[in-house]
């Protein structure tokens, strides 16, 4: 079974994800989160906002989803936002078309026309993989497919689309939240909300979804002034950078003075980027930047640096950075007809601004995590040792850093009677003021600590009869299975701490 295989059989059955609306029948690409996912997910995305928007003073705001046709026709969404796709006539099945082509004829790359991938599956036979039909025209013509939802606002049905991006929103709030906040760049807004993308076929879980979130940061700056406050703090980190296909590690500054990334700007948040991904759980020696050849960067782009992460499936992109000029701020204000220039007053003049992007998919990042924090014990070979009771197969835990793992600790009376059940209640009701506390009073306290490794909870407290005495619990830990006493009027402060300092042991 493929690491992905198992990582969704334990992420079904473990309440971190599982296909939407079940009792119907699965539609591909579509997931919820369930009570434990959810908790991991508010966590990255929380950290996100501090490590991107709060430490550095910046705004964070929440856009419309549901988008007018007008705006996405100024980014170019309507026009070019699509896919190559060939039809069945026999099965009727929809097929992205130049992954077939590729898979099938060993050698061929698509150059971007949608009439070559007609001619090659024309050519070579190519079959369709459902039906297995082909070579007789059951493939027809491949056509560009809009990878929008598309829907009608209101009563005169007019046209929009839930939005394929977050940041469309930011660029059309922009000339609003400048006026608002100081009227100076730079600026940055960021945001952190669902996206829409109707793929042909998704398959690969959470990496390839029609309803994902963002979490995306755009940096509006004078093009004159390509530098960045903070930059000098993260110049010396080394970063793992793929230029040409060659991978070899180098400093930000490096990366910002031999021209790799498009300006500072962006060899600063690479750095925050880095740092991030680490503090979430994803091993930096499976993960790399990737500078973008000219052909595959976007339109709306004057140089891109995505993230990949080596995964299960392969190579999984999950961040990309792009350096979008003034791309959509005069698309805009081209097709809205309003100034979206600014005055800048040192140089007396006004401009529209350029922007970076920093876009990152939560989901994506989530499924990394869970790969990268897969773990797995021997089974315990007796009563006494520590736990998986029953367990004939491998013990499977997650080692996730306590900043996102989905509840800081674990409570577990060591048995229900002797008032030891109330004490840990009362304990757990006091935790959860601050912490995120996980509380279960039934089951051998071996199958407790188990289900608390299950899922990751880095911390677990027994409370015993000592406790009722003396006022200690006892502190277990995830990742070695060790215990030692600690004060109940301690606790608190000490997770705390050291949840913040990512150790698995409280020091
Ligand atoms: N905002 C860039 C993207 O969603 O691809």
């Amino acid at each position: 079974m493929e690491l992905h295989e198992r990582i969704l059989e334990l992420a079904v059955s473990r309440s971190f994800f599982f296909p939407a609306n079940e009792p119907y029948g699965t539609t591909g690409g579509f997931y919820d989160y369930g009570p434990v996912g959810v908790l991991i997910k508010r966590k990255i995305e929380n950290l996100w906002r501090r490590r991107f928007i709060y430490e550095n003073g910046f705004h964070e705001m929440e856009s419309a989803i549901v988008t007018p046709e007008q705006v996405l026709v100024a980014s170019g969404h309507v026009a070019s936002f699509a896919d190559p796709v060939v039809d069945c006539k026999m099965c009727k099945a929809r097929i992205r078309a130049d992954t077939l082509v590729e898979k099938e004829v060993k050698g061929w790359k698509w150059d971007g026309k949608v009439e070559s991938i007609t001619s090659a599956i024309k050519e070579h036979g190519v079959k369709c993989p459902g039906c297995k039909t082909g070579g007789d025209g059951a493939l027809g013509k491949a056509y560009m497919f809009n990878l929008m939802f598309k829907t009608a606002i209101g009563g005169d049905h007019s046209s929009a689309y839930c939005r394929p991006e977050t940041a469309q929103g930011i660029f059309t709030a922009f000339p609003r939240i400048f006026r608002n906040h100081g009227a100076k760049l730079p600026l940055a807004v960021g945001q952190v909300g669902k996206s829409f993308r109707n793929e042909i076929s998704p398959r690969k879980g959470l990496v390839r979804m029609r309803e994902f979130t963002q979490m995306e940061l755009e940096y509006f700056f004078n093009p004159g002034k390509q530098g960045i406050e903070g930059f000098e703090t993260v110049a010396g980190k080394e970063l793992r950078m793929q230029v040409d296909g060659k991978t070899s590690e180098m400093s930000v500054r490096n990366i910002s003075e031999q021209g790799i990334a498009a300006n500072e700007i962006m060899a600063y948040f690479l750095a925050l980027e880095w740092n991030f991904y680490i503090a979430c759980g994803v091993d930096q020696k499976r993960m790399y930047f990737r500078v973008l050849g000219k052909t595959e960067v976007p339109h709306y782009s004057k140089g891109n640096i995505d993230l990949e992460v080596e995964t299960s499936y392969g190579i999984v992109e999950t961040i990309g950075n792009a350096y979008r000029t003034d791309f959509d701020l005069s698309q805009h204000a081209k097709t809205s007809g309003q100034d979206l220039s600014v005055f800048v007053e040192e140089e007396k003049k006004k401009l529209i601004p350029h922007v970076f992007e920093a876009s990152m998919g939560v989901d994506r990042m989530f499924f990394c995590i869970l790969e990268h924090c897969f773990r797995e014990k021997e089974a315990p070979k007796s009563k006494t040792e520590d736990p998986k009771p029953g367990a004939a197969k491998d013990w499977e835990w997650f080692d996730f850093p306590p900043a996102i793992a989905p509840y800081d600790v674990a409570v577990f009376p060591l048995m229900k009677k002797d008032g030891l059940a109330e004490k840990a209640e009362e304990i757990t009701a006091k935790l959860r003021s601050t912490l995120g506390a996980f509380y279960q009073e039934s089951g051998s306290i071996g199958r407790r600590y188990a289900r608390a490794d299950e899922i990751g909870i880095p911390y677990a407290l027994t409370i015993d009869y000592d406790t009722l005495k003396d006022e200690t619990v006892t502190i277990r830990y995830r990742n070695d299975g060790k215990q030692e006493r600690i004060k109940i009027n301690e606790l608190e402060g000490l997770i705390r701490k050291n949840i913040e300092a990512g150790r698995v042991r409280l020091e």
